[in-house]
């Protein structure tokens, strides 16, 4: 019987198919975020063959030597930036992530950031509430059609090619800029590459951002960048926050410098850079585009595979070295 240690309680369905495998479960009994030190005095306790970790948790060499048993670290997240990835290759354990299984959760959730933010329903919501409605008016909260706007896909990996396939059937242009270039992609939905990256901020109508983050992706939307945008244009974050300068972000949307932003991500999670919820032109919501009951399940069996496979002796489906 190995002995796993979870590091906040995730989906029943993830936690009763590690039991069901005959193994030894330790979830956390805190309602929230381990501290580090927490963490490293919770990992301390037993020897623990495998852990099963969250994006909030930070697990670098200190965590690894907290429980020098564990042999694979399972990240309860498609996104492991989390993770010091290359020292735990030094140290052979295995990293697992969850991917495919929210891909449409995460693109259903950016189109409909999408369609809030071009149809203004934050503002139109919390002016009904403030009770300013007066009656039908020809100019009244007026938005644009997505139809008629080019949508500039930032990272056309699993998440940002459906965003495209969505955009596509709603009648938008398509732009695109990746390290590679997807002529399949281009076929099917007629999305143009653009190779060089500010070309996408200069003629996209909407932002959107799929890139994972990376050293490379650090502030890849940075101050130079945003001001590039029209002033008509939109951003759109459901990736990781430091993609985007997110004081820069502030800096533009104070001057006008775009005409609205909708983040589910940021730079310092939970912290929201100083005068974001100023503006009513941006929507802010806590880091959810993959929150349904259905792929939060879905995603809590695939860690959970992961390390019942490794427990087996075989290789998980979705290690990330
Ligand atoms: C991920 O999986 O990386 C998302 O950000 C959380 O669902």
């Amino acid at each position: 019987m190995a002995k796993i240690y979870v590091t906040r309680h995730i989906p029943e369905v993830g936690i009763d198919m590690l039991k069901d495998a005959g193994h030894e479960v330790e979830v956390s009994k805190k309602d929230g975020v381990l501290g580090k030190e927490e963490l490293i005095s919770a990992l301390q306790e037993k020897p623990y063959d495998a852990v099963l970790c969250l994006l909030t948790d930070q697990i670098d060499a200190e965590v690894f030597d907290a429980v020098p048993t564990a042999m694979i670290f399972a990240n309860y997240a498609v996104g492991f930036n989390n993770i010091d990835v290359e020292e735990a290759t030094k140290r052979k354990i295995t990293i697992t992530n969850t991917p495919g299984v929210l891909t449409e959760t995460v693109a259903e959730y950016t189109f409909s950031l999408i369609l809030s933010l071009l149809h203004r329903i934050p503002e139109a919501d919390a002016f009904t509430r403030a009770g300013k409605y007066e009656g039908w008016a020809p100019e009244l909260l007026l938005g644009k059609n997505i139809a008629e706007s080019t949508i500039g896909i930032l990272g056309a990996g699993r998440i940002g090619q459906q965003v495209v396939k969505h955009a596509y059937n709603f009648g938008a242009k398509i732009i695109y800029n990746d390290i590679k270039q997807n002529e399949g992609l281009e076929k099917e939905v007629g999305a143009v590459y653009k190779k060089d990256i500010n070309d996408v901020f200069k003629e996209a109508d909407i932002i959107s951002v799929h890139v994972p983050l990376l050293p490379a992706t650090h502030h890849l939307v940075s101050k130079e960048r945003l001001e590039l945008m029209k002033e008509s244009a939109f951003l759109i974050n459901t990736s990781r926050g430091p993609v985007v300068d997110e004081k820069a972000l502030v800096e533009v949307l104070r001057a006008g410098r775009i005409r609205g932003a909708a983040l589910d991500v940021y730079e310092h999670e939970p912290k929201l850079a100083p005068g974001l919820i100023e503006f009513p032109n941006v929507i802010i919501t806590p880091h959810i585009a993959s929150a349904t009951e259905s792929t939060r399940g879905k995603m809590a069996e695939l860690a959970a595979q992961n390390i019942i496979d490794m427990l087996k002796g075989k290789t998980p489906k979705h290690v990330v070295q």
